[in-house]
């Protein structure tokens, strides 16, 4: 029995280093190392409720919208507007394939989310942030990472 959760907490462990699904305050750092904290005047606990609601932290998360259009990664971009997943057509802003944006390695889907929010709407593109992040307390998302965001 003991030997069975040693193994089960070996193999969740593996999975995270993974990156699959971050756990919460391993994607904050990952995400503060990547210089999000405050981008565009948006706060780390911003970052982290938007990327919580739209995909749990999960770099795999895949969505399909009624308009044939698809949400992909751990920020649920859009292949309607920022990237080609060849169904439809696409402005492609981020100039890649959609499936780079469910990588283990976040470095892409980081810089597409950069180029996301400098266009005019900003984090409102976000569903997912306009509905559970926008006017609330979103520091809890922070709570016990040992990160002092700089910005509120
Ligand atoms: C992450 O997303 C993938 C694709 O939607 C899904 O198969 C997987 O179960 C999700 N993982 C978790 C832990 O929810
Ligand atoms: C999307 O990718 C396909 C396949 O590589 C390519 O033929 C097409 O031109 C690309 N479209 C855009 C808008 O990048």
């Amino acid at each position: 029995m003991k030997v069975l959760v040693v193994l089960a907490v070996l193999l969740l462990a593996a999975v995270l280093v993974d990156g699959r699904v971050f756990e919460r305050c391993q994607w904050a750092r990952t995400m503060k190392n990547y210089g999000m904290d405050g981008y565009w005047g948006i706060s780390l606990a911003n970052w982290m409720c938007l990327t919580y609601s739209e995909s749990s932290y999960n770099t795999t998360a895949v969505n399909h919208n009624r308009d044939k259009s698809t949400d992909y990664g751990i920020f649920q971009i859009n292949s309607r507007w920022w990237c080609n997943d060849t169904r439809i057509r696409t402005a492609n802003g981020c100039h890649i394939m959609c499936e780079q944006l469910l990588s283990d390695d976040v470095g892409v889907a980081i810089s597409c989310a950069k180029r996301v929010v400098r266009d005019p709407q900003g984090i409102a593109a976000w569903v997912g942030w306009r509905t559970h992040c926008k006017n609330q307390d979103v520091s809890k998302y922070l709570d016990g990472c040992g990160l002092d965001s700089s910005f509120l």
